[in-house]
């Protein structure tokens, strides 16, 4: 295990090339065939090795290579990040891109590259918690191996085709949160911190006492995407937000009662990936005593309008709870399928 060097840059590319490949055998986004997209990458991944002089860590990010017998057949990356404001939320590495070449599979170099990993994230937490984080795509067979080296599935995401689909008239109204909302989002938050605890999910801040401080901070940073969005009306705010990359989203009952928040959010999916937009809605917080798919198809309606107003095909729903609970299943009843999980496993030192 180590870093990539000067001159590799090519073979390297080609394992991320046949990661690709598989994502999108998966369902995935579809990468390009374009070569000379890859042989750019090739080149950037020669020009960091110079600058890595042989390290894997490069600021926050990790890379390392797998060799074996004089070959370069597998390679993981990882992203260091905390998730949260509080100093006692664990520290988070994404792991991303692993791949073992098909012919080197089955002798050990997955596992080395996740230990290799873990050892990159010990040494840049300084002994802090560190939590390793994969989101894997409910097709790909790697789940029994993450099982295997201790990974557990903390969060899921499900997904939906972006499209103009009417709001149902269940007495719930979906819009776009206003600085009036902030309160309830204070309390809703509570209620999705508790439940990502519960799922098993430490990457995030525990819940927060509800204070003046944590409902003006809310309050500020809704206003301050409101004007963002100069928004006079209701209509101009919903088109605002459809062009704006992310806006907060709530649900009303019939007495104007706020019962569930979450968060929208889309980007454009960069090459090596055909171009197109990626966007998603996550940070589901619901009124526990509000019916979960009363709650949920609003919302989903409101955003998969939004996500294609935006050009984005799909819709993922994301930082689920586990299928079967209500707002997994509410996701499903209003027409998502089955999408991804994240695995997560705590950081030891060796
Ligand atoms: C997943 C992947 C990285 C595993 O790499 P690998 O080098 O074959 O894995 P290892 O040899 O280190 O296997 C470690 C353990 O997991 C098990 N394992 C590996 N792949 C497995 C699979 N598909 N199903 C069940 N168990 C598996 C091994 O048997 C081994 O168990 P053991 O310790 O009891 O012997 C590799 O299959 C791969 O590149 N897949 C395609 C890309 C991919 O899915 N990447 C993950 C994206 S999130």
């Amino acid at each position: 295990m180590r870093a990539a060097e000067p001159g590799e840059g090519a073979r390297v590319a080609l394992l991320w090339r046949q990661l690709w490949d598989a994502h999108d055998g998966w369902g995935g986004y579809a990468a390009t065939n374009d070569a000379r997209v890859y042989d750019q990458i090739a080149q950037r991944l020669d020009a960091d090795a110079i600058v890595r002089g042989g390290q894997p860590i490069l600021g926050r990010h990790v890379h390392i290579v797998a060799e074996h017998r004089g070959e370069i057949v597998g390679q993981v990356e990882g992203w260091f990040d905390r998730q949260g404001v509080s100093p006692a939320t664990p520290y988070t590495c994404e792991v991303r891109s692993l791949i073992v070449h098909e012919q080197a599979r089955g002798v050990g170099a997955g596992r080395a590259l996740l230990s290799g990993l873990e050892d990159a994230a010990w040494a840049l937490s300084r002994g802090s918690p560190v939590v390793l984080a994969a989101e894997v795509l409910e097709p790909n067979p790697a789940h029994a191996f993450y099982a295997k080296l201790g990974y557990r599935p903390v969060a899921y995401c499900t997904r939906v085709v972006s499209r103009e689909v009417a709001a149902p008239r269940n007495g719930f109204t979906a819009r776009i949160a206003h600085e009036g909302d902030a309160l309830a989002i204070a309390l809703l938050e509570s209620a999705l911190a508790s439940r990502r605890r519960s799922q098993g999910d430490f990457r995030f801040d525990r819940p927060r006492a509800v204070d003046a401080a944590l409902v003006s901070s809310i309050a500020a940073h809704l206003a301050s995407a409101a004007s963002a969005a100069s928004a006079a009306s209701a209509a101009s705010a919903l088109m605002s937000a459809a062009r704006s990359d992310s806006a907060e989203l709530v649900v009303v009952d019939a007495k104007g009662a706020v019962r569930a928040a979450a968060t929208f959010a889309v980007g454009p999916l960069e090459p090596p990936f055909v171009p197109t937009k990626r966007s998603m809605l996550g940070r589901f917080a619901l009124d526990p005593a509000a019916p979960a798919t009363d709650v949920v198809a609003p919302l989903v309606a409101l955003t998969q309008r939004l996500a294609a107003e935006r050009g984005a095909p799909t819709l993922e729903l994301t930082d689920l709870s586990p299928p079967g609970s209500p707002l997994h299943t509410a996701t499903l009843a209003a027409g998502a399928r089955p999408w991804s999980r994240v695995l997560c496993r705590s950081a030891s030192p060796r």
